[in-house]
């Protein structure tokens, strides 16, 4: 089969790789008839997320029909239809039990303490060969993909796989409540949907800040009041338009590639800062392999953290969602503590939200198919992935539909 295949910091390819047998009685094979890009797989081959290992098929947001089940698989059967959430659970232990399937004691084959599993990610995570291919392997299949309704389009599921799940569980972790004001960081497919979970969970009031005008537009087409951070000092905006309170609630959608203004009046700030920026990007990424404007890893990992910790009220919340790498050790706790903030982060528990947003978006409440901009074949995945990583405008979500 063809699948997309990490070879090394700057190098994905499309391969052609053996097809996916069972291997354990909870496995199902799933053929996949829609996939896509994340703006974690950019953190694989920019290098900011290090520890990938050279053949791991990548993706981890996918949907399909299922071909084949081991005989524990009661739930589901050849013929179904079903979207994959993208971090593993077994559904068993203590952690899945209560709801924690990001902390699954049993799916990571590093052992309980290494943490999450998912699809196609590095070594600490499994890893677990990824969903960007045209069959997968589903590990406890029993518990993890959920069963499409016939009415619900594969535009709309691919949302569900991750990206909505985790904007969903980002304004839980930022405890958004009837009223509040909500600061979203990022305006890429995660932040767009943050800002409709924010709505759904009660906010009054959405901000959204990002650097990409195309991106910023769609995030106001949502609802959301915009800044760009290379027009405006966005600390300042929140104090203004807070009348110096700052917002109630920040979600963090940008992660370790964050990037610094390069005009504007926030730009001094933040060359000021620039050594500091220097040594977080090089302890975050240290192999890195730019090529002409691609795969350049952010030029400044704690600016988005920084700006949270600034722009939120005294006694406020921080969600981050973010992905940072454990090599991320910078973050203001010193201006969080005398704040009195609340901060929680982590990794989505796909499987604990998506069943509760399928039926959102099967009622109409929602289309998440609004933040899809882009659907690519399988052959121009490469060129697909180059154009997302530069941020292209109008390409905020790129669905990959693998041919057969
Ligand atoms: N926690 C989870 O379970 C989980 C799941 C999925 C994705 N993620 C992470 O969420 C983050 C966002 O994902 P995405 O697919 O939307 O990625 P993306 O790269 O498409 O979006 C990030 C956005 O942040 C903007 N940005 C860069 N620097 C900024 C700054 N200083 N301030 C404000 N905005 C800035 C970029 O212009 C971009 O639009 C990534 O780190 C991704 O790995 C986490
Ligand atoms: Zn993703
Ligand atoms: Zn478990």
């Amino acid at each position: 089969m063809q699948a997309v295949v990490w070879h090394g910091v700057g190098d994905v390819r499309l391969d052609e790789v053996p097809d996916p047998g069972i291997s354990d009685p909870t496995d199902a094979i799933v053929e996949i008839t829609t996939s896509a890009i994340c703006g974690t797989d950019l953190h694989f081959v920019r290098g900011t997320m290090s520890g990938m290992v050279e053949g791991t098929v990548l993706g981890h947001e996918a949907l399909g029909i299922v071909r084949e089940v081991g005989s524990g698989v009661r739930n589901l059967r050849p013929g179904d239809r079903v979207v994959i959430p993208s971090t593993i659970g077994c559904g068993t232990c203590s952690y899945c039990r209560a709801g924690y399937y990001a902390q699954c004691d049993r799916a990571n084959p590093n052992g309980p303490a290494a943490g999450t599993c998912f699809f196609g990610g590095p070594q600490t995570t499994g890893p677990v060969d990824g969903l960007q291919a045209q069959y997968a392997r589903v590990p406890y299949a029993n518990i993890g993909p959920v069963w499409l309704p016939e009415e619900v389009t594969d535009e709309q599921a691919i949302m569900l796989s991750d990206i909505y799940p985790t904007a969903w569980f980002g304004c839980r972790l930022a405890e958004v409540g009837q009223g509040d004001t909500v600061l979203v960081m990022g305006a890429g497919p995660v932040g767009q949907f943050s800002i409709t979970s924010a709505y759904q969970q009660g906010a009054g009031r959405v901000l959204c800040v990002d650097g990409v005008p195309s991106r910023l537009e769609q995030a106001r087409a949502r609802g959301a009041e915009v800044v760009d951070f290379n027009a405006e000092d966005p600390v300042a905006v929140v104090q203004e338009i807070t009348a110096g309170v700052g917002v109630d609630r920040v979600v963090e959608a940008v992660g370790v590639d964050a990037q610094r203004p390069e005009r504007g009046p926030a730009a001094e700030q933040a060359e000021e800062q620039s050594a500091v920026f220097e040594q977080e990007r090089a302890q975050v990424a240290p192999e890195q392999h730019p090529q002409g404007g691609t795969w350049v890893p952010g030029d400044a990992p704690s600016q988005s953290l920084q700006w949270a910790v600034q722009a939120v009220a005294k006694a406020g919340t921080i969600g981050i969602i973010g992905v940072y790498p454990p090599e991320m050790t910078s973050f203001p706790t010193g201006a969080a503590m005398n704040k009195n903030l609340t901060v929680k982060m982590g990794n989505c528990n796909h499987r604990r939200y998506i069943p509760r947003l399928l039926d959102l978006v099967r009622t109409g409440a929602v289309d998440p198919s609004s933040v899809l901009t882009q659907v690519e074949e399988l052959p121009s995945v490469l060129d697909a992935y180059a154009t997302f990583d530069q941020r292209g405008s109008g390409w905020t979500k790129v669905a990959l539909r693998p041919t057969g």
